[in-house]
């Protein structure tokens, strides 16, 4: 099949998420290795975003396939009531890197699902109702991980899960409460407390965060004290706290989970993505000690046909096999400080550039028209002023996350110095283009 074909029979019979079905112009890919894929053209892309920032240990990983294949051939299914070997072995070597007592996993199939479990074993273990979120934020689609989620497309959920209240995150760039780093009371943080205290904290199950907000939402890394202070509220209030480490887990920020970071053990913690490569779909909830004790005598009103799916957990076993045996943890940190570097001289050397952002293989680029006023570098009217930039990205080969005013990145962690250094000088050179709408008030319009 040529381009046209895989397109057009997609067209025809696929539904696209998140679209316009009549809009849609989806890439024909047909081959995907390392870094790398390939359209149907015969095309490569470096892939900087390891697609939906899932793909960890790089395209078709040789140890992973074969897990697969293995696995496929013994025992592809078991209903979630039989105990496998696989299931039994992924959970305890998740225990094995999980900060803290975290030590007993749900398995499900994906981001979604692990939030809603999540929550539903916060109600289950407090006996609450209510559970704060944060704007700003993104936990899946599904109906109560979109009632989670903090940005506009939940609005048209609505009425979503009742009882889920939103607080503001801290966003440093832009602060909620108009503070600067060097004024700041941590605002965020005193917010959520007066939002426990007016909804009752005896209502509240659990305060739910991504601990670093993911890519299309900017990456934007908290101030250190930000989450044990969080973990402290909680700990006040007898409330859960629930760290969604579907992006940011599995080395992504340079340690094994981005809580990791801040010496916070969340009470539950969701994962998916990067614990298999996402080679095929599993996601799951670890849970603490006291919460598995608590479950020890309580009945958990709720199942799935594909729990502890075999494929799946064979893939993740083999996964975190390459992540020890490849030390990929420890190359994002290294290749982490090597990103900081990059970004710090992007923003010295491009006036559109109003912040930069990262931590370990991940990271933003957020541009602005102005570095005075911070106004984003966004649509006038019709004019897209990105769209070169856009263009020039892809036409240097490179598929990133490109939101709005943010250009992200999260490559696959066993990138190599090269590959990255390559895929960073393509959108170090697409900023000229942003540049050009730099407005001659910005305070470093000079350096046009
Ligand atoms: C932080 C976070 N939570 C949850 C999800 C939802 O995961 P899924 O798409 O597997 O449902 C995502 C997906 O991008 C995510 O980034």
């Amino acid at each position: 099949m040529d381009t046209n074909d895989i397109t057009a029979e997609n067209k025809r019979y696929v539904i696209f998420p998140w679209s316009k079905q009549g809009q849609v112009s989806p890439l024909a890919v047909t081959r995907m290795e390392g870094v790398h894929f390939w359209d149907a053209d015969g095309n490569r892309y470096l892939d900087f975003a390891a697609q939906h920032v899932c793909v960890n240990a790089g395209h078709q990983h040789p140890k992973i396939v074969a897990a697969i294949k293995e696995q496929a051939a013994r025992l592809c299914y078991a209903a979630p009531s039989f105990a496998t070997e696989p299931r039994g072995r992924l959970a305890r070597m998740i225990a094995e890197v999980a900060p803290g007592d975290l030590n007993k996993t749900y398995f499900t199939c994906g981001g979604a699902e692990s939030n809603d479990y999540a929550v539903k074993i916060a109600k289950m273990v407090t006996g609450r109702p209510k559970v704060i979120a944060r704007h700003r934020s993104y936990h899946g689609a599904s109906s109560a991980a979109i009632a989670l989620t903090g940005e506009a497309r939940r609005a048209h959920m609505e009425p979503a899960m009742l009882g889920v209240l939103h607080a503001f995150p801290p966003y440093c760039y832009r602060c909620s409460f108009g503070q600067e780093p060097e004024t700041c009371h941590r605002e965020c943080v005193s917010a959520i407390e007066e939002m426990i205290e007016f909804e009752n904290p005896d209502f509240v199950a659990a305060i739910v965060v991504e601990t670093i907000t993911g890519t299309h939402l900017g990456v934007p890394v908290p101030p250190d004290d930000y989450l044990p202070r969080l973990r402290a509220l909680c700990d006040k209030y007898g409330i859960l706290l629930i760290a969604d480490e579907i992006l940011m887990g599995w080395g992504r920020t340079g340690k094994w989970f981005a809580v990791d970071h801040y010496g916070v053990v969340p009470n539950i913690m969701t994962i998916s993505k990067g614990v298999n490569n996402a080679s095929v779909p599993l996601g799951g909830v670890v849970v603490s000690d006291r919460i598995a004790e608590f479950m020890e005598t309580h009945t958990l009103w709720s199942g799935s046909t594909y729990s502890g799916h075999a494929l799946g957990c064979a893939a993740a076993i083999a996964t975190l096999g390459v992540y020890h045996e490849e030390g990929l943890v420890e190359n994002s940190a290294r290749l982490g400080v090597v990103l900081a570097e990059r970004f710090a001289d992007m923003k010295r050397r491009h006036p559109s550039v109003g912040d930069v952002r990262s931590i370990g293989l991940v990271g933003t680029i957020e541009l602005v028209r102005n570095r005075t006023s911070r106004e984003a570098l966004g649509p006038r009217g019709d004019d897209d002023p990105l769209a070169p930039l856009r263009a020039a990205i892809r036409a240097g080969g490179v598929h990133t996350s490109l939101w709005g005013n943010y250009i992200s990145l999260g490559p696959a962690l066993n990138i190599t110095d090269e590959q990255f250094q390559e895929g960073l000088d393509v959108i170090d050179n697409a900023l000229d283009l942003a540049d050009e709408h730099v407005d001659a008030t910005s305070s470093n319009a000079a350096a046009v």
